[in-house]
C-alpha cells in the first residue's frame, strides 16, 4: 500500500497533487462523445442533471454555467429525490447521470426511472464499463484514473473540466457561440494543469496553517454565490466527510435568513468568489458576518476586489471565471484534508461512508 502511496502519507493528498496531471488527460480525452452529447442536449426538450454528493455539486455547476453560457435550462436534482421529478420527463427530454464510480445505485434507479420514460441518457462516469454507462445511451468519460481515497477530489475536479467542455459545445450547438470562439474556450481550459499545480503549491502552506484555526471549531460555513455556489458546497462536505466538523455550504445572500443566528466571535466563515459582477453583493454578505464577530476567510481569484475585506484569504492564479471552480477548489480541498490530519483522523477512510454506496 505504502509503495501506490508513492510516498504521501495518504491517497488522498496523492489524488490531489494529481490533479493537474489527470485534468490534462480529461482534456486530452474530449472526445467525439462530448460533442455527439452536447449536439443531443442544443435539441432536447428539456434537460435535467442527476447525481449524489460530490457529483451532485459537480452537476449544479453544470446547470449554472449552462444557463450562462447556452441560455439553455437544465434542472439539477439528487439521484435520491428522482421520484419527485421523474413524472415531469417526457420523450424529448435528456437526462445526464453523473457519477465517478458509474455504480451509485441512487443514480442508477433515477436514469432507469427517466429511461422507462423514454428519455435519453447521457451519463459523466470515470470507469468505463461501469453500470451507468452501460445503461446510458451516450456514456462521456473523464479520465481521472483510479480514486482510492473515500472523499473525492480529483474526481471532482475532472468533473468540473469535463463539464465546462461539455457546457461550452452545447454553447456551440445552439448557436450562441461561433467556432472560433469555441477554440478559443479550449484554449482557456487547456491552461488548467499548469494552473492547478501552481494552485497547489501555492495553498499547501496556506492550508496547512489555516487547518489549525478549522479543526479546532464546531462548526463552519461556506457561502458563495452563483458559480462559487457548488465549489462552497463542495468545500463543506470536503470538511465533514474527512475531519467531522460541522459544515454547511449555503448561498451567501440565503444565509442572513437563518444560518446566521449560529454566528458568534470566532465563527469560521469561507467566501467563495467565482463570479466578478456577483462580489459587490458578496461584500455585503462579509460585512454582515464580520459584524457578527465571525473569522472570515475567502478564496478568490486574482482581481479580486474581496482580498482586504476577510480575515484570511488565498488567491488562485488566475481571474478566468471558467477557469475558477476547478482551481478555487483546491485549496478547499488540501483545507479539509490538513483539518483531518490535524485532528489525528485518517482521511482516506473516514467513518461511516463507503466510496461507492449501493443501497438506496
Ligand atoms: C464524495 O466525497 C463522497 N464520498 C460522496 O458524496 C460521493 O460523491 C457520492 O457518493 C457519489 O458518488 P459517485 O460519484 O460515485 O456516484
Amino acid at each position: 500500500e505504502s509503495a501506490r502511496k508513492e510516498g504521501y502519507p495518504h491517497f488522498m493528498l496523492k489524488e490531489i497533487h494529481e490533479q493537474p496531471r489527470v485534468i490534462g488527460d480529461t482534456i486530452f480525452g474530449f472526445s467525439k462523445d462530448y460533442e455527439a452529447a452536447a449536439s443531443t442536449l442544443a435539441s432536447s426538450g428539456n434537460i435535467f442533471i442527476t447525481a449524489a454528493g460530490t457529483s451532485f455539486h459537480a452537476s449544479l455547476y453544470f446547470s449554472l454555467l449552462t444557463a450562462r453560457l447556452a441560455g439553455k435550462k437544465v434542472i439539477p436534482f439528487i439521484s435520491s429525490e428522482y421520484e419527485s421529478y421523474a413524472n415531469l420527463a417526457n420523450k424529448e427530454d435528456v437526462l445526464v447521470a453523473v457519477s465517478q464510480s458509474g455504480e451509485t445505485i441512487d443514480t442508477l434507479m433515477a436514469l432507469r426511472s427517466f429511461k422507462e420514460r423514454g428519455c435519453k441518457i447521457i451519463s459523466l462516469t470515470n470507469v468505463i464499463g461501469s453500470v451507468i454507462s452501460r445503461e446510458s445511451h451516450l456514456p462521456v468519460y473523464m479520465k481521472a484514473g483510479p480514486e482510492i481515497g473515500v472523499a473525492a477530489t480529483k474526481t471532482f475536479t475532472t468533473q468540473l473540466t469535463a463539464l465546462t467542455w461539455l457546457s461550452s459545445l452545447v454553447s456551440f450547438y445552439t448557436g450562441k457561440i461561433g467556432r472560433d470562439e469555441l477554440s478559443e474556450i479550449k484554449g482557456r481550459i487547456m491552461k488548467l494543469p499548469d494552473l492547478a499545480t501552481r494552485t497547489i503549491s501555492r495553498s499547501e502552506g496556506w492550508a496547512r496553517r489555516l487547518s489549525q484555526v478549522i479543526s479546532s471549531r464546531h462548526s463552519v460555513y461556506y457561502l458563495g454565490r452563483g458559480l462559487g455556489l457548488p465549489i462552497a458546497l463542495e468545500g463543506a462536505l470536503k470538511l465533514k466527510e474527512i475531519a467531522y466538523v460541522h459544515a454547511e455550504g449555503y448561498p451567501a445572500g440565503e444565509s442572513k435568513h437563518g444560518p446566521i443566528a449560529l454566528v458568534e466571535p470566532g465563527f469560521p466563515v469561507v467566501f467563495v468568489s467565482i463570479e466578478k459582477n456577483l462580489e459587490r453583493k458578496l461584500v455585503g454578505n462579509i460585512e454582515e458576518m464580520k459584524a457578527r464577530g465571525a473569522f472570515t476567510i475567502g478564496i478568490f481569484g486574482e482581481q479580486s476586489e474581496l482580498v482586504s475585506r476577510v480575515d484570511e484569504r488565498i488567491i488562485v492564479p488566475s481571474s478566468d471565471e471558467l477557469l475558477l471552480p476547478v482551481l478555487e477548489t483546491i485549496p478547499l480541498q488540501l483545507l479539509a484534508y490538513y483539518a483531518a490530519v490535524a485532528k489525528g483522523y485518517d482521511p482516506d477512510k473516514p467513518r461511516n461512508l463507503a466510496k461507492t454506496v449501493t443501497v438506496e
